[in-house]
């Protein structure tokens, strides 16, 4: 039964056991590798205690135990653990890739923030095209260059399910390759201690087609051309001081980019579902939620304002 616990917990949006990315599946067999490798160690082990706890009742001559250890002291050891070794060596290109630059299809900028997830997408210059916030789309069986940062303190980038984990630290830029293999939805929790809301710190992770990420992709960037105004609620109570629409005059830094909140699955980088409901209740009090986060409480809004405020950012594309 507890076995049985262990192992349903190796399904799912968030597994290295459902590898759906190129570097992924090479971790995969990596970890099967070493799993057998363990086992063939183990069972040799406890079939030498069984054997000598049952079987042998006569000590062995000087000759016999020299050559005993020298086959499962020194030969057998180095064998296996060779072998290991030579494997995990052998697939270092395949679970760290280092594409070239002008190899990547997709570049994107990930920066870690207390507690959620700023993401840029950048065009060919390596300029930013747009910004969006814990909502990573990917396309499947591209190429994507993913350039980590932090902002405040170290957070770790991780899907499992894509790729093997790489930190984020201020100060720094380091680079993440992947290739998803398989179209669906991932989770990617922050992997690094990051301050008291650092479980409630998830990336979601959609891999979609190509032309739907293109499509996706150029409504984004058309949107930043595009001059309107923002909903007025949400200017007068001075949202806009912090979060970004795209094609507004809402254009804060500090938060994260609100366009196109109402297709986000999740609020708050994960913590709760994207309900008007929720929505509301996040606003009122960020920090009953997402302890730690920087966002202050808005207890004096009015109760029309704020619905204004929930449906203007439900109906906004
Ligand atoms: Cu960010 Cu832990």
């Amino acid at each position: 039964m507890p076995l049985l616990m262990v192992l349903a917990n190796c399904a799912g949006p968030q597994s290295t056991f459902e590898a759906s990315g190129r570097e992924a599946s090479a971790i995969e067999n990596l970890i099967l590798m070493t799993a057998v490798g363990a086992a063939f160690v183990w069972l040799f082990v406890v079939s030498l205690l069984v054997y000598a706890a049952r079987a042998r009742r006569e000590p062995l001559s000087d000759e016999q135990s020299q050559r005993f250890i020298t086959w499962g002291g020194v030969i057998t050891p180095t064998v296996v653990l060779f072998a290991l070794l030579s494997y995990a060596v052998w697939s270092m290109p395949a679970t760290r890739p280092w594409f070239d630059r002008q190899d990547a299809d997709v570049a994107i900028e990930v920066t870690g923030e207390q507690f959620w997830w700023r993401i840029r997408y950048l065009d060919a210059s390596g300029a930013v095209a747009f910004e969006t916030a814990n909502d990573l789309k990917l396309p499947v069986d591209r190429r994507v260059r993913i350039l980590l940062k932090a902002h405040d303190v170290i957070h770790s980038f991780w899907i499992p399910a894509l790729a093997g984990k790489m930190d984020m630290i201020p100060g720094r830029t380091n680079t993440l390759w992947l290739e998803p293999t398989r179209i669906g939805s991932f989770r990617g929790p922050c992997a690094e201690f990051c301050g008291t809301s650092h479980a409630l710190m998830n990336l979601s992770a959609d891999v979609l087609p190509w032309e739907d990420f293109e499509a996706w992709r150029q409504s984004r960037v058309q949107m930043r051309a595009t001059r309107k105004t923002a909903g007025n609620a949400f200017l007068v109570h001075g949202c806009a001081g912090c979060h970004s629409l795209d094609g507004t005059e809402a254009s804060g830094l500090a938060g994260p980019n609100l366009t196109g909140l109402r297709e986000r699955k999740r609020l708050g980088a994960g913590a709760m579902a994207n309900t008007p409901e929720n929505l509301a209740r996040f606003i009122r009090d960020p920090s009953s939620i997402k302890p730690g986060a920087q966002m202050p409480a808005f207890p004096m809004i009015p109760q029309d304002d704020l619905r204004k405020i929930v449906d203007y950012l439900a109906g906004e594309p």
